[in-house]
């Protein structure tokens, strides 16, 4: 599969709704959405009451990505607000298991999110209830930093064990993904790309999401 899940961090937060309705023209597959607390990663983004606007105004599913301490604490509130997909960090989640039941008790899918300096392997006793895997490509927080190399690597570790324990899971790339990067990741196995400033600062945002899937 190739899909492109566009990052509402690098959108014009002016101009939101604006935002949204380019990408529901475009080809574009996800809206991905970016929650900080400012203590799982140093930046605050929002939270709830603006990912319910986007909600309002979005016609493709909500990729929420939770980069908060203990994220269980709020899978409740973000179905309220209208999240399709929740992906909470492997790092932020004492009870990881019992989070990721509580997101599909919710009717959402779940993905567990590896930062870039947690292995693949340990995934080997959750990849069985995640709907999707989320791997950093760059250190969470900021939009427009520069793509780790080794993702490809752990792209491919995370096919296998997906073929081996669970073989429908979506493997999703997040951070300094762009149109060089991008064909090597889906051939390494990636289904899912995250672009923030790739797609936002480009002249021809809605080109530039084709671009990418191709
Ligand atoms: C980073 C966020 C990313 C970010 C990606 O912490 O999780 O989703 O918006 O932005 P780019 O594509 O510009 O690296
Ligand atoms: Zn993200």
């Amino acid at each position: 599969m190739k899909m492109i899940s566009p990052s509402l961090l690098s959108a014009d937060f002016g101009n939101l709704q604006r935002d949204i309705e380019m990408l529901n023209a475009s080809a574009c597959d996800w809206l991905h959405v970016d929650v900080m607390d400012g203590l799982f990663v140093p930046n605050i983004s929002f939270g709830q009451p603006v990912v319910k606007h986007i909600k309002r105004h979005a016609k493709k599913p909500l990729d929420v990505h939770l980069m908060i301490m203990d994220p269980g604490r709020y899978v409740a509130d973000f179905k309220e607000a209208g999240a399709d997909i929740l992906t909470v960090h492997y790092e932020a989640c004492t009870h990881l298991d019992r989070t990721l039941h509580s997101i599909h008790d919710h009717g959402m899918q779940a993905g567990v999110v590896l930062n870039p300096h947690s292995p693949v392997a340990l995934l080997e006793d959750s990849v069985q209830l995640c709907d999707l895997v989320l791997l950093m490509s760059v250190n969470p927080g900021f939009g427009g930093q520069k793509f780790i190399e080794n993702t490809y690597d752990k792209v491919r570790q995370l096919k296998q064990l997906c073929l081996r324990k669970n073989p429908s899971c979506l493997i999703e790339v997040d951070g300094g993904v762009n149109l060089q990067n991008a064909p090597l990741l889906f051939e390494a196995g990636a289904d899912v790309l995250v672009a923030g400033n790739a797609v936002f600062k480009s002249p021809d945002p809605a080109a530039t999401i084709l671009a990418l899937k191709q």
